[in-house]
């Protein structure tokens, strides 16, 4: 197939994006795929990586064509490999979905819910997936800090605070007194208007499950286990830290595997998921809870996302070919989102 890979973009997450796509470029074309790689620069415009002068795209027919100064490109698929605001966020797929273009991986319902970890604890506690307790700040100057205290003061401490809508940890702050929750709020609200505080899981293990799907089946993989070589998987602990590791498969029972991965089917059918996504849950001895789902995992060798896929026996060829045939079938059906 001749693939679009569009990474970058404007988000805090851009330089993970990149590395990822990297990967997914090359593992493309080992695999016999034409790719061209389109990089969405800070200030929204879209170039052809390795050149300069901006891109401009038309909607039409297939087959698809992005066009530059110098040339015109041809694709049958756009796999977006963007992480956070303006890529993972239902964003550019809505923006292929007007184009008429095939889109890899969840639509845009899906994406732009999976995304505001807000809307998705919702949506997960109203079919009995269990979310850890948390409240909810905005915009709105009578939704503050003080107005929320009985409901702070019922979370307990330590807490989590987080912007709604980002990743890989950025803006988040483990609070472990009253006195730190001004400044974290502060933090993350350098990154997003709405902020999520949460109660923190006491001895959190972090599990997390790959999923795919192509609307009639979700098929998920063996759970994975982050061990974050820090107290808490922040970003140092994510893309700085040589102690973190994965354990693949999780130490968990048979029970415990089989529920965790009925949890992430569900949540991906919840969302209306198709194509493919990570579920992350935290547990301990008293529970688990879904703790977010990320519709464009980080995708390298060595990203949990993959390798979970790896070890439940899909290498990242048929993977891969499994996400390109799932977004041009849909296509071919009109199912563009
Ligand atoms: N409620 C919580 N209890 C314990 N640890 C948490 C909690 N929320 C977040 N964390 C820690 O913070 C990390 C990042 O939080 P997460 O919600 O996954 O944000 P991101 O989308 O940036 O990955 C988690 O992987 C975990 O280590
Ligand atoms: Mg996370």
């Amino acid at each position: 197939m001749r693939v679009l890979v569009l990474s970058g973009g404007r988000s805090a997450e851009r330089e993970i994006s990149l590395v990822s796509a990297e990967w997914v470029s090359g593992e493309l074309k080992a695999s016999g795929h034409e790719v061209t790689e389109v990089i969405i620069e800070q200030d929204g415009c879209w170039m052809l990586k390795g050149s300069s002068g901006n891109l401009s795209f038309e909607a039409g027919p297939i087959p698809w064509k992005l066009c530059s100064g110098i040339k015109t490109i041809l694709f049958d698929v756009v796999f977006p490999v963007l992480h956070g605001s303006y890529g993972e966020d239902g964003t550019v797929q809505g923006l292929c979905a007007v184009a008429g273009w095939p889109c890899a991986g969840v639509p845009v319902m899906g994406a732009a819910v999976a995304m505001e970890k807000h809307t998705l604890k919702k949506l997960a506690s109203q079919v009995s997936v269990p979310v850890v307790p948390w409240v909810f700040l905005n915009e709105n100057p009578d939704n503050s800090i003080e107005s929320l205290h009985e409901e702070l003061a019922a979370l307990g401490y330590p807490l989590f605070v987080k912007p709604s809508r980002l990743g890989s940890s950025v803006g988040i702050t483990k609070v472990n007194t009253p006195e730190e929750l001004r400044g974290a709020v502060q933090t993350a609200s350098g990154y997003d208007s709405l902020i999520l505080i949460e109660k923190a899981v006491d001895s959190a293990r972090e599990i997390e499950v790959s999923v795919l799907g192509n609307g009639v089946r979700v098929f998920s993989s063996v759970p994975g286990e982050v061990l974050p070589g820090r107290e808490w998987y922040d970003y140092k602990a994510k893309y700085e830290c040589d102690e973190s590791e994965l354990g693949i498969p999780a130490d968990l029972s048979a029970s415990q595997t089989e529920n965790i991965r009925m949890m992430a089917e569900n949540t991906f059918r919840l969302i209306g998921g198709r194509g493919f996504a990570r579920v992350d849950f935290l547990m301990n001895n008293h529970g688990i809870w879904l703790n977010e789902i990320n519709t464009i995992p980080g995708f390298t060798s060595i990203s949990m996302f993959p390798k979970l896929w790896e070890a439940t026996g899909m290498n990242s060829e048929k993977l891969l070919n499994f996400i390109l045939d799932e977004a041009f079938s849909r296509a071919e059906h009109g199912l563009s989102q």
